[in-house]
């Protein structure tokens, strides 16, 4: 596995494999990789010739300076697991490789970036959007790998797609759990070790809502039952928990108003002063 320091190697590689007609699969990361990375670069690798992993942690998608500063950064361990996954480049580029100059893009991503993480966390979405359609356009995959866990984020990258015109397919990959059911995220090293055996309830709750459906419960009351459940529980505060269209991300209140892809209930849950995202198809 060869790690590319530079935007101009990586068009390099990337233009060669394309030219001898391969396929070229990107999964982008911030790094602190762990086996939910792993199960989209081993995707990945399935599916095309040539696998390049991006492990950049992106200073324009943080609204909280402390939050950046504090975002865990395991380069040497990342790229030895990318290359026990096969991977063959890991892009790891500076800041200023990346942004050699201030990124004044605003994206018009319109209602899917509007709600939940979108409102709580002002210009995120926007800040994904150019460092993904960055990477993108330098690496230009033919298919591009995303954790279902970042489940709005995935809708919000369809969009900044559609605007950009990228000729790409998304693939969205389901979440990797722990045996007790917390959802794997780069942040659940910063759980002390009584929030990280409060958390997993949050994936409970939400597992336990899917049953409140099927007893007959319409969507508005189990959003309702669920929040309470999740801030009934010492050790978690719901920063929000919304059942949305799965496409649009749009709330409902009934489960008939939910389009082609069927409703999904996502939340946001302090837990010991970490920010946990979790969510649930219906
Ligand atoms: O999901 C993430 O880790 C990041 O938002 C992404 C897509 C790598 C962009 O920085």
């Amino acid at each position: 596995m060869e790690i590319i320091r530079t935007v101009n190697r990586l068009a390099q590689v990337v233009d060669a494999a394309r030219r001898d007609g391969k396929t070229i699969g990107l999964v982008p990361t911030m790094g602190a990789l762990h086996a939910g990375h792993k199960s989209l670069v081993d995707r990945a690798r399935r599916e095309n010739d040539v696998v390049v992993v991006s492990v950049f942690v992106n200073p324009t998608q943080f609204n909280n300076a402390d939050d950046l500063r504090t975002y865990p950064r395991t380069e040497e361990a990342d790229c030895a697991m990318l290359e026990g996954c096969g991977a063959d480049y890991a892009f790891v580029p500076t800041p200023d490789e990346v942004y050699p100059e201030p990124d004044n893009r605003v994206f018009d991503l319109g209602p899917v970036a509007e709600v939940m993480e979108g409102a709580m966390r002002p210009g995120h979405f926007n800040g994904v959007a150019q460092i993904v359609s960055k990477l993108f356009a330098w690496a230009k995959p033919t298919r591009a790998y995303f954790g279902e866990k970042d489940f709005q984020q995935i809708a919000v990258i369809r969009r900044m797609v559609e605007l950009e015109g990228f000729d790409l397919e998304i693939v969205p990959c389901p979440i990797v759990r722990e045996t007790d059911g917390l959802a794997l995220s780069s942040r659940n090293v910063r759980l002390s070790p009584e929030a990280r055996a409060i958390a997993p309830q949050i994936h409970r709750i939400l597992a336990d809502s899917v049953d409140l459906k099927k007893q007959g419960y319409e969507a508005d009351q189990v959003e309702k039952l669920t929040l309470d459940a999740i801030n009934n529980i010492d050790g978690l505060e719901a920063e929000y928990y919304s059942i949305v269209d799965a496409r649009t991300m749009q709330p409902i209140s009934r489960w008939a108003d939910a389009g082609d892809l069927g409703a999904a209930g996502c939340a946001t849950v302090y837990c010991g002063g970490v920010r946990l995202i979790d969510n649930i198809r219906y």
